[in-house]
C-alpha cells in the first residue's frame, strides 16, 4: 500500500488543493477552451482558496470533448501526447483523450493500486478480458497489472472457448473484464462440461457497466471467487478512477489524491452535501495531457466515508441519467430490472429490456432467457409470473415478460447491450 492511502483526512486535503490550484492553472493557461469557460463564468483559477472553491468553477461535459474534436482539449504539444484513447461514440463524433508519459504512468500505478485492492499481488496471473484498442479497459488494466509485477494473459474480448481453455492451461488466479463477459465464459464453462468453480481462479475485478449485488452473488458463487467492482471513465483517465476492496466490499475506494470527486444534483448542478444521491462530477488533480475540470459523468451514486483506506468511497452506481426508462412516469434503471430477475432462481442473467409506445402509453417488455435446465412450460411460466410480481411490487411498473430459450439474446464480448428503445424518436 502507498503511505497516501492511509494519511489523516488533514494531509489527502491539503494535497488536494494544491493539485487542484495546479490543475485549474495548467487547464487555464494552456486549454483556450478552458480559459474562454472560466472567463465566460466570472472565474480565474486564483479564485480558489479552499477545496470547496471548485463549485464556482464550470462543468465540463461530453459535448466540450466532441466540440473541440479531436485534440483541442489537450493542454501539451503532440509532441508530448504518447497515447490517445477514444469511446466508441454510437452517436456522432467519438470522444478522444490523450496522454503523456507521466499520465500513463499515474495511470499504471492507480490500476496497480485497484488491483492490490482487488486482493491482487505479483503472484498473480490476471487474464485480462477487457477489450484490447481505442477502449482504455485492456490497456489500462494491462499496464497496472504489468507494474503490479503480476503475469498477464492479455487475451481482450471474444473467443469465448478458447478463453475456457487458457483459464485452464494457464492458471489463471484472477479475471478481470465486464460481469456480463465473464458470465458468458462461465456459461461456456459449463456447457463444456467444465465446473467453473473448480478453476484456478480466486479473485475477478469487474466493471466497464453499472452491476449489482445480486449479480455479484452469482458470480462470487459460479466461479467460486471474490467479486469486486472497477469504475472508471476514459475522459477521466480509464479503468482505475476507483476500486473496491477485497477486505471490505463496500463500494469503490476512489483515489482522490488523483481525483476530486463531487456529487452534484444533476437537474440544477448544486454541489449536494456528503452522502446525498446523484450525479458523479470528476476533477482530475495530477492529469497533463488532458486535465479535467468538473466532468459530469452522468453517472448516479453518492459519496461514502473512508472504511479500508482513508479515501471516500462511491456507493454502486445505480445508472446513468441518460439511461434512465421513464415507463408511464415511473424512472426505471435497466440494473434495478437486472436485480429483480437475478432473484429468481430459474432466470438467467441474459436479457433485453425493449421499450415501446403504445399511444401515448410507454411499454416495457422484458426478454430474458431461462437457466439452460429449465425446460418445462409449467417451469418457464412460473418464472415468468414471479419476475413480473417482483417488478411489480418492488418497481411499480407493469411489463411483459418473454421466456426465452438458451442463447437468443445476443451475447456481447464487452459492454452489454440492455436496452432497445423502439419509440418514435
Ligand atoms: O468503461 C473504463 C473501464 C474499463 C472501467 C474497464 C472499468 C473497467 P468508458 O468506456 O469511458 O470507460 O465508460 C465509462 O462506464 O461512466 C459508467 O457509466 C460505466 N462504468 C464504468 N465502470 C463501472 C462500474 C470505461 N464499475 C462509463 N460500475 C462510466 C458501473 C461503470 N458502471
Amino acid at each position: 500500500m502507498e503511505p497516501i492511502e492511509t494519511a489523516s483526512r488533514d494531509e489527502i486535503a491539503a494535497l488536494q488543493l494544491s493539485r487542484l490550484k495546479k490543475t485549474l492553472g495548467w487547464a487555464y493557461e494552456r486549454v483556450p477552451h478552458y480559459r474562454a469557460r472560466f472567463e465566460a463564468a466570472g472565474v480565474h483559477p486564483d479564485d480558489l482558496h479552499a477545496l470547496a472553491d471548485l463549485a464556482k468553477f464550470p462543468f465540463t461535459t461530453k459535448t466540450d470533448l466532441r466540440d473541440t474534436y479531436p485534440f483541442g482539449m489537450f493542454a501539451v504539444p503532440m509532441d508530448d501526447v504518447v497515447r490517445v484513447h477514444a469511446s466508441s461514440g454510437t452517436t456522432g463524433k467519438p470522444t478522444v483523450v490523450g496522454y503523456t508519459q507521466n499520465d500513463i504512468d499515474t495511470w499504471a500505478r492507480i490500476m496497480a493500486r485497484s488491483l492490490h485492492a482487488g486482493g491482487a499481488t505479483r503472484s498473480d496471473i490476471i487474464h485480462v478480458t477487457h477489450g484490447y484498442g481505442l477502449f482504455t479497459g485492456g490497456l489500462g488494466v494491462h499496464y497496472g497489472a504489468e507494474r503490479l509485477g503480476c503475469t498477464v494473459v492479455p487475451i481482450s474480448g471474444g473467443q469465448t472457448e478458447r478463453q475456457v481453455q487458457l483459464i485452464q492451461d494457464f492458471k489463471a488466479t484472477m479475471i478481470v473484464g465486464t460481469p456480463s463477459y465473464v458470465l458468458n465464459i462461465v456459461d461456456e464453462m459449463e456447457r463444456l462440461g467444465i465446473d467453473p468453480a473448480s478453476t484456478t481462479l480466486k479473485r475477478g475485478m469487474f466493471g466497464a457497466e453499472p452491476w449489482g449485488e445480486q449479480m455479484r452473488g452469482e458470480l462470487q458463487t459460479r466461479l467460486g471467487i471474490d467479486a469486486m467492482d472497477l469504475y472508471g471513465l476514459s475522459e477521466v483517465i480509464g479503468p482505475g478512477v476507483a476500486a473496491e476492496c477485497i477486505e471490505s466490499k463496500d463500494g469503490p475506494v476512489i483515489w482522490e489524491d488523483h481525483f476530486y470527486p463531487e456529487i452534484i444534483d444533476p437537474e440544477t448542478g448544486a454541489v449536494l452535501p456528503e452522502g446525498s444521491p446523484g450525479e458523479l462530477v470528476f476533477t482530475s488533480l495530477t492529469k497533463e495531457a488532458l486535465p479535467i475540470v468538473r466532468y459530469r459523468t452522468r453517472d448516479l451514486t453518492r459519496l461514502l466515508p473512508p472504511t479500508a483506506r482513508s479515501f471516500r468511497r462511491m456507493g454502486k452506481i445505480t445508472g446513468r441519467s441518460d439511461d434512465m426508462l421513464i415507463i408511464r412516469g415511473v424512472n426505471v434503471f435497466p440494473s434495478q430490472i437486472e436485480e429483480q430477475i437475478l432473484k429468481v432462481p430459474k432466470l438467467s442473467a441474459h436479457y433485453l429490456l425493449e421499450v415501446s409506445r403504445r399511444g401515448h402509453m410507454d411499454e416495457l417488455d422484458v426478454r430474458v432467457e431461462a437457466k439452460p435446465d429449465v425446460i418445462s412450460e409449467a417451469d418457464r411460466e412460473s418464472a415468468a409470473r414471479e419476475l413480473q410480481h417482483h417488478i411489480k411490487a418492488l418497481i411499480g411498473i407493469n411489463t411483459r415478460i418473454h421466456i426465452e430459450a438458451t442463447g437468443v439474446i445476443e451475447r456481447s464480448t464487452g459492454k452489454a447491450k440492455r436496452v432497445v428503445d423502439k419509440r418514435p424518436k
